[in-house]
This record gives structure tokens, sequence and C-alpha cells, in this order.
């Protein structure tokens, strides 16, 4: 019994190093790969305001284009910006990781597989988590990840905002004793100039952004969600054949 019960423990070693996490609280948010709207928006953000720094080299143009039902003529002229780059390319950049790494302190990672390495609740909250930090080399913090290398890139859609709160406590869940309620870590953000999106149509653009990377971080789901009902029917019927060769085996040994 002893050995059971510590079989069962080291099983469980893995589900509590996961709850260790990261300390920031993370907003929720659930992917939709089929929300094609929100995926070419997504693609469209990605290109303009990230790949100027990152690349997403497991990725090719032409492969998003297949997956999210993009024409070719539209990928060429709106997400294709570099005249070296063509429709079958990978999505890399021009930047090199020596230079930028001199520019930023620390190189802009590639984000094919980001949402996967960390979580889409994570870049949805890391990219709407910049403050001003009249201290930092881009004048910028980020309450998710602080001392971020990364500018406020989404600074013209967000405008910028101050943080109200002590930076180091937003992670813990604060409860405020009058009211009883759990403190939500949003309401430390207070905006000192306005973008050129509202609050919620930039949620939105940001919810667009990492629902794309999601798409990015596993292209195959599609392929493999569409072959999961066939792979079902396929064992329902072998199952009704591995049925009728068992009952024949036994029905000699039986009699
Ligand atoms: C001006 C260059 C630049 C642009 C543009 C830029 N980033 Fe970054 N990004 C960086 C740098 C530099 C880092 C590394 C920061 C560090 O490790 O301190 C980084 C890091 C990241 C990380 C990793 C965070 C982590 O926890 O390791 C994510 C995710 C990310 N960027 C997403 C984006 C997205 C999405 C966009 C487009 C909206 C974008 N970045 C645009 C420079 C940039």
């Amino acid at each position: 019994m002893k050995k059971q019960l510590l079989a069962l423990f080291i099983a469980l070693v893995p589900a509590l190093s996961m709850a260790a996490g990261s300390p920031a609280k993370l907003d929720a948010m659930s992917p939709d790969l089929y929300n094609t709207e929100s995926l070419h928006n997504g693609a469209r953000l990605f290109v303009n305001y990230c790949m100027g720094c990152h690349s997403a080299e497991h990725q090719r143009f032409a492969r998003t284009a297949e997956d999210l039902g993009i024409p070719q003529e539209v990928i060429e002229e709106n997400l294709i910006l570099s005249p070296q780059t063509a429709y079958n390319d990978q999505m890399r950049i021009a930047m090199t990781k020596a230079d930028s790494a001199v520019w930023f302190g620390t190189p802009p990672p590639d984000l094919s597989l980001m949402a996967r390495l960390k979580s889409p609740e994570y870049i949805y909250s890391f990219l709407r988590s910049f403050y001003l930090d009249s201290g930092k080399p881009w004048g910028v913090n980020n309450s998710v990840f602080p001392d971020v290398g990364m500018p406020h890139v989404l600074a013209d859609l967000q405008g910028t905002y101050s943080l109200a709160c002590d930076p180091n406590a937003i992670g813990a869940e604060t409860i405020d004793p009058l009211k009883g309620k759990v403190a939500n870590p949003r309401d430390c953000f207070k905006e000192v100039t306005p973008g050129s999106l509202s609050p919620t149509e930039f949620d939105k653009a940001v919810y667009d952004l990492t629902n794309f990377m999601v798409y990015v971080a596993e292209p195959s789901k599609y392929q493999a969600n569409s072959l999961a009902p066939k792979v079902l029917i396929f064992i329902v019927i072998f199952f009704f054949f591995a049925y009728l060769l068992k009952k024949e085996y036994w029905r000699d040994v039986k009699h």
C-alpha cells in the first residue's frame, strides 16, 4: 500500500510544479481557432506591430494563407511588407540577433511557439500590462514581466497608463477590507493619454493578436481536429469487426 501511495505522490509532482507558475495574476483568455475574422485581424496586427522585431520562423506566409483562407494577393499586398520576402517564405525578419542584442539588451525571441511556451493568458495579459516608468530605458515597465526589455509597441492603439498600485502587490490576490471584494489588478492602471482604440476595442485587438499567436504555435491543430472524427468512426467500425473476431475465436474454446 505504501508503495502505491508513493507512486501516486510521484505522479502528482508535475501537477504541483505547474501550480507554481508566474506570480502575476493573469487575465482569462480562451482562444477560438474557428473565428476567422479574429485570426485575420490578429495576423494583420502581428505583421504590422510585432514583425519589426520578432520573427515567427516556423510558419510560412503561404501556410497562414491556406489555413486562414486568405487569398494570395491579399497576403502579398498587406502582410508581406519586405520586397525581399516571397509568398512561400517563412515569416522571418531582417533584424539580426546580434544587432538586436545590442539594441535591446536581450534579442526579441522568435514568437512561433511563444503561445505554447508561455500561455495564451500570459500573452494576452502581458501585452495589456505596460505602464509608464521613467526609470526604464523605454520609459515603460510591465506588471506581468517586470523590467521587460520590450518597448510599449501598442501605445498608439492603447494609449499610455500609469500604475496606481505597488507593482509587486499586483500579482497577489488582495481583498478590499471595506467592500470584501477581490481587487482587480486592472483597477491599478490609470489612463494618462488615450489611444486610438477604446479600452474594450484594445482588449479585443489584443485578443485577436493572441488568438493568431495560438494558431501559429500549432497550425496542425486544424488537421488534427478534422482527423479526429474520422479516427473515432474508424475505431467504432474496427470494434465491430474485432468483436466478431473475438466471438469466432472463443466459440471453439467454450464448446
Ligand atoms: C521594438 C522591438 C519589438 C517589437 C516591435 C515587439 N517586441 Fe516583443 N520583445 C522585444 C524584446 C527586446 C523582447 C525581449 C524582452 C526581454 O527579455 O526583456 C521581447 C519579448 C517579447 C515576448 C516574450 C515575453 C517573455 O515573457 O519572455 C513576447 C510574448 C513578445 N515580445 C510579444 C510581442 C508582440 C505580440 C509584439 C507585437 C504586438 C511585439 N512583441 C513587438 C522587442 C519587441
